[in-house]
């Protein structure tokens, strides 16, 4: 097992660079088997995701090889159109093999993902927006069996509700090579879905309103296979926005490189620069500067453009480091608070009820050591970390390797005092002599 540790205090300087999308790049990974052929997918970034997706797409047929700073995806032989459970347990985009092997084979055999750290994540949109393209479904032993009558899927029309980034995703790959025309209403506009959108088209799919609640496909026989280039990481922008604004020295720039301001929407943006932060933005870089002063600002998470729930955990802790009073409240996912018991353990005073945690800053946190329990909770430990005197363990940073490229790299290059140690997390703690 793997932890981080930090020695805090230290103040971040200087700049980091963005790395490719994570949300992004598996849609791309999945839209790649639409196509016989080789797909070369530009900026992949290395996360664990994308090796766990990547044997996904092995266990299909494909070919998956690392080139450059992305894939090369040879999808030219898809003869086992199944996404097993040991995969997609770890990995819950995987579900999105389900609309990829239906547009390419007409037939899938896909494990429901289950549920995840907080909670259930349900598929039902996914799986009624697929029968709503002609697909026949069954579950079968913890699997959705789904087969197109005939060997394509006739296309059809079907109302998110509520508007899913997954389902989008899901019925869009499936649409692409039906027979007939499909539109998706309440679709999701998140960046993730438009530069899936985009690549489909690079391969030959008929797509109106990309980028709009509702999108038009007009389905084609086959795919072709294309050269895509990923966009930028959207959630690791803001995460690093909200490091600079606690750990750097006020009156300092912190410069976030090879970034996508535009992919965080204005509801972040806002609630930041109401931080007292100072936020320059440039063509792909977004400057920091921290107060002397941080102000407690309250934010609410809402589906794009709205604030992002992927950085409600790390919101927390900015707002533990303002003096007074503010509150988190994720009308998403409303139960996605597990790292604030971990958090407690440093010193943040924290109160959740219902879908909201009230955070009452103001005080100095401690270094402590601290468990992991999912992707955005484990970064948010570390940000904790980062401002906490003393030193604090991050422990199961499995959970944060998923989502964070080189993270203790290039934070070390900006001078924070964190290294990766392995350790024993079923080691029994002796006492001292007396
Ligand atoms: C994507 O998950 C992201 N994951 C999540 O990021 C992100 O938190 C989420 O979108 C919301 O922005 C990837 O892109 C791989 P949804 P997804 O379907 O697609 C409800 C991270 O940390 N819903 O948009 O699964 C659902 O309960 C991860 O990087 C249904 O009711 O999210 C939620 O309330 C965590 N039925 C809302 O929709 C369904 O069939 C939005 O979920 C599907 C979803």
């Amino acid at each position: 097992m793997e932890k981080l540790v930090i020695r805090g205090g230290q103040p971040l300087q200087g700049s980091l660079p963005i790395s490719a999308s994570k949300n992004a790049a598996l849609p791309l990974m999945a839209a790649s088997l639409l196509a016989p052929g080789v797909t070369r997918l530009g900026n992949i970034p290395r996360l664990r995701d994308i090796t766990t997706f990547s044997h996904v797409l092995r266990i299909a047929g494909a070919e998956v090889t690392r080139s450059g700073d992305g894939l090369e995806v040879d999808a030219s032989r898809i003869f086992f159109p199944e996404a097993p459970y040991e995969l997609v347990k770890k990995m819950r985009a995987s579900f999105y093999m389900l609309g990829a092997l239906l547009g390419r084979c007409g037939k899938a055999r896909v494990s429901l993902p289950g549920g995840c750290a907080w909670g259930p994540r349900p598929v039902n949109l996914h799986i009624d927006g697929i029968k709503a393209l002609g697909a026949s479904i069954d579950l079968d032993e913890g699997y959705v069996v789904a087969s197109s009558p005939g060997g394509r899927l006739d296309g059809g029309t079907f109302k998110l509700d509520p508007s899913s980034v997954g389902a989008t995703v899901n019925i869009l790959l499936a649409a692409s090579t039906a027979r007939g025309g499909s539109r998706i209403e309440n679709a999701a506009i998140e960046p993730d879905v438009v530069v899936c959108c985009e690549m489909l088209q690079a391969m030959g799919a008929r797509l109106g309103g990309v980028g709009t609640r509702t999108i038009e496909v007009e389905g084609v026989p086959l795919l072709r296979p294309a050269a895509f280039s990923n966009c930028p990481d959207r959630i690791e922008l803001g995460t690093f926005m909200i490091a600079a604004a606690i750990a750097g020295i006020p009156g300092e720039t912190v410069t976030l490189t090879r970034a996508h301001p535009g992919h965080l929407g204005e509801d972040f943006m806002e609630a930041f620069r109401q931080t007292g932060a100072d936020c320059d933005i440039g063509a792909n870089t977004v400057s920091v500067t921290a107060p002397e002063e941080l102000t407690s600002v309250s934010i609410t998470t809402g589906i794009y453009p709205g604030f992002p729930t992927d950085l409600q955990a790390q919101w927390s802790v900015l707002l533990a480091c303002c003096p007074g009073t503010g509150s988190v409240t994720d009308t998403v996912y409303g139960d996605r608070f597990n790292h604030i018991p971990e958090l407690a353990r440093m010193g943040v005073r924290a109160q959740v009820s219902g879908n909201r945690v009230v955070v009452k800053g103001g005080t100095q946190l401690k270094g402590a050591r601290v468990m992991s329990t999912d992707l955005r909770a484990s970064v948010s430990l570390v940000l904790a970390g980062m401002v906490a005197s003393g030193t604090t363990h991050v422990g199961r940073i499995y959970h944060l390797d998923r989502g964070y490229e080189k993270l203790e790299d290039k934070l070390s290059a900006c001078g924070i005092d964190i290294r990766r140690e392995r350790y024993d997390e079923f080691a029994t703690p002796q006492r001292p002599d007396p």
